[in-house]
């Protein structure tokens, strides 16, 4: 009897050991633990069985089981710590960070086409030593129209081409920064020099290169004794800054009401160096922008005297610009913002 079951006794401890290690998680190895060492685990049970000894080998067998209890907290804790050491260890092959990664989130945003090159046209004018100044976009027929002389019956005038405010026949959305001309010189005795860039309203179609809200930007020099000389020579100078390098620019004879004489200012075709190609239509010369000196009447309408003052105005678009300058086609990719166009300028 006493042979057979401390023979149970050690069986039991070898196949204990074995069920440890192959235990693969501390939940298991729990499990398997409660089924030797717990209240209804082998060991109790065998412990019951010590009535089947003599009085005599119940010392010796009581402190064999006790023993061999000792042993199995032993494998037991040796292979609890084995499992938790490997459960970090995945822990930390799982939830391994590399630190040299790029950091996620936070994209940049980027000034638009349109205002990059308005930024950039103001710049130019500012080193020139011009100011920067502004005008509203709902305008009075005053500062857009009459005080630049536009006859009442200009074809500008006309609901065709301009927005009105309903009910009110004076205000309009302005078709030109040329308004901006006639605040200045309103509120600032002269000399002025000034750069006006913002945004004007058409009535026009969409299509390529028309839209009903574009940009331009004006620009407003007077003083006593401007010639059209210092128009000239302003004009070069901005357009050898525009496209880094000097390029030739032609005044052509042209009408708008508020300067006398008005040109049309072409630049040497940038792309062809003006032997013509098929961006400036074979002619070697692309308009940039109107021009003129100040017309006697827009001195009038402000209250100061054409034979003191004199000066010179140009304006130009901010759209065309960006067109010539990023070779985009279609103006209307300038305010779809859709991605695709935009991000590469970012
Ligand atoms: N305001 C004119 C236009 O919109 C441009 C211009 C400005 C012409 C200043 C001459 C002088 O077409």
């Amino acid at each position: 009897m006493t042979a057979s079951v401390s023979n149970e006794l050690a069986k039991l401890v070898t196949e204990a050991r074995e069920k440890f290690d192959s235990a693969l998680t501390e939940d298991e190895l729990n499990r398997v633990k409660a089924g030797y060492l717990g209240r209804q685990g082998a060991i109790s049970a065998l412990m019951r069985r010590m009535k089947e000894l003599s009085p005599e080998e119940r010392p010796a067998f009581g402190q064999r089981v006790n023993a061999a209890k000792d042993a199995l907290e032993v494998a037991l804790d040796r292979r609890r710590e084995a499992l938790r050491r490997e459960r970090i260890q995945r822990a930390i092959e799982s939830e391994r960070m590399d630190v040299t990664l790029p950091a996620r989130g936070g994209e940049r945003g980027a000034l638009h086409p349109l205002r990059r090159v308005e930024q950039d046209l103001v710049g130019i004018f500012r080193r020139l030593g011009y100011d920067v100044a502004e005008g509203p976009e709902v305008e009075l027929d005053f500062h857009n129209f009459s005080a630049l002389n536009f006859p009442a019956d200009h074809p500008a005038r006309d609901m065709q081409d301009t927005f009105h405010l309903e009910g009110e026949p004076d205000r309009l959305l302005r078709t030109h920064t040329s308004s901006v001309q006639i605040r200045t010189l309103l509120a600032n005795q002269p000399p002025v020099r000034i750069v006006a860039p913002g945004a004007v309203y058409r009535s026009d179609e969409v299509d390529m290169t028309h839209s009903p809200c574009f940009h331009q930007i004006e620009g407003l020099f007077v003083d006593r004794g401007v010639t059209m000389a210092h128009l000239r020579g302003t004009l070069e100078a901005f357009a050898a800054e525009l496209f880094g390098r000097s390029v030739g620019i032609r005044l052509r004879p042209s009408f708008f009401p508020f300067v006398e004489p008005g040109a049309e200012v072409d630049v040497g075709c940038v792309f062809c160096d003006g032997a013509g190609c098929r961006v400036c239509g074979q002619t070697g010369w692309i308009e940039i922008l109107g021009a003129g000196m100040v017309h006697p009447a827009v001195f009038e309408s402000v209250g100061l005297d054409p034979e003191e003052w004199t000066g010179f105005a140009f304006g130009m678009g901010i759209e065309r610009i960006a067109m010539l300058r990023y070779g985009v086609q279609d103006i209307r990719l300038f305010y779809e913002n859709d991605l695709r166009f935009l991000a590469p300028f970012a």
